[in-house]
């Protein structure tokens, strides 16, 4: 198996890699042959695997999912088809842990559940997990996960309050939001640096050519090519926007003394 670490690449851009275990890999491939995905592929700042989790299955029927015991509804991933996918990746190995620490060493992927039983998500997990080396996204499409496959996780996360119909589509957002912090991926720093909620702040209002469409014009500020009243006047937006849509966001947020100015302006408008 082709292992990429960072010290393994000439160039100074983190090579991480994704694999996607799943029982419907059809749902994932042209999602990451396109747009967002199939750049960051291309730019060599990501390498993408998807695994049908269906080539480990043990019976001829390819059968990844079974009856609850105990009766109700639904269907659950089986162990077997997951640990056989798990151990080929390196992410778990039979004998004592201290054993498998050993024969892990450092490219031990990190493994990744989305589930609605998850922590919620947030920028700052995209932040953390684009630090890794190699992460395994696990998606479940069934009822849920035989209880077993929990330890072999490293992190269970959820998109959202809401179910919706598997992990692939959970997975897919957390890799669209992992990889365009990797370098080279989004035009500038500076457009990943002023995301919503990267600085804790959801961002200003943005316009682009014409000046004037049907009466409704551009700020005149940003015409200006003053950088520092631009730069003044977009703080102020995402300041006003945050207060109106999520104070929560903001009551995290630590105000130096231009926000709070910028703040009473805003309230005193
Ligand atoms: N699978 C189903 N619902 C989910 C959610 N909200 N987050 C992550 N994975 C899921």
């Amino acid at each position: 198996m082709q292992i990429y670490s960072r010290s393994s690449v000439a160039r100074e851009e983190v090579i991480l890699r994704i694999t996607v275990l799943s029982g419907l890999p059809c749902y994932l491939e042209s999602a990451i042959r396109n747009g967002h995905l199939r750049i960051a592929q291309e730019r060599g700042a990501v390498e993408i695997d998807i695994v049908n989790l269906r080539d480990f299955a043990e019976d001829s029927y390819r059968t990844i999912d079974d009856e609850p015991y105990g009766g109700g509804g639904g269907m659950v991933l089986k162990v077997e088809p997951v640990w056989g996918a798990l151990e080929t990746l390196g992410a778990v190995s039979e004998g004592s842990e201290e054993e498998g620490e050993e024969k892990r060493s450092v490219e031990k992927p990190w493994v990744v559940l989305p589930t609605p039983k998850g922590a919620r998500l947030t920028q700052r997990d995209f932040v953390r997990l684009s630090a890794k080396e190699h992460i395994v996204f696990l998606c479940s499409r069934y009822k849920g996960i035989d209880e077993r496959i929990r330890e072999w996780v490293d992190e269970e996360l959820s998109i959202g309050d809401y179910v919706i119909g598997g992990g692939e589509a959970a997975a897919l957002v957390m890799m669209e939001g992992i990889t365009r912090l990797l370098a080279g991926v989004v035009g500038t720093k500076e457009s990943v640096e002023t995301d919503s909620f990267t600085c804790g702040l959801l961002s200003a209002p943005t316009y682009t050519r014409p000046e004037e469409f049907m009466g409704k014009r551009v700020p005149t500020v940003l015409l200006s090519g003053h950088h520092e009243e631009v730069r003044r006047w977009r703080r102020k937006q995402a300041l006003a926007l945050t207060l109106a849509r999520r104070p929560d966001l903001l009551a995290e947020l630590r105000l130096d003394d231009e926000d709070q100015i910028l703040l009473s302006e805003v309230l005193g408008e």
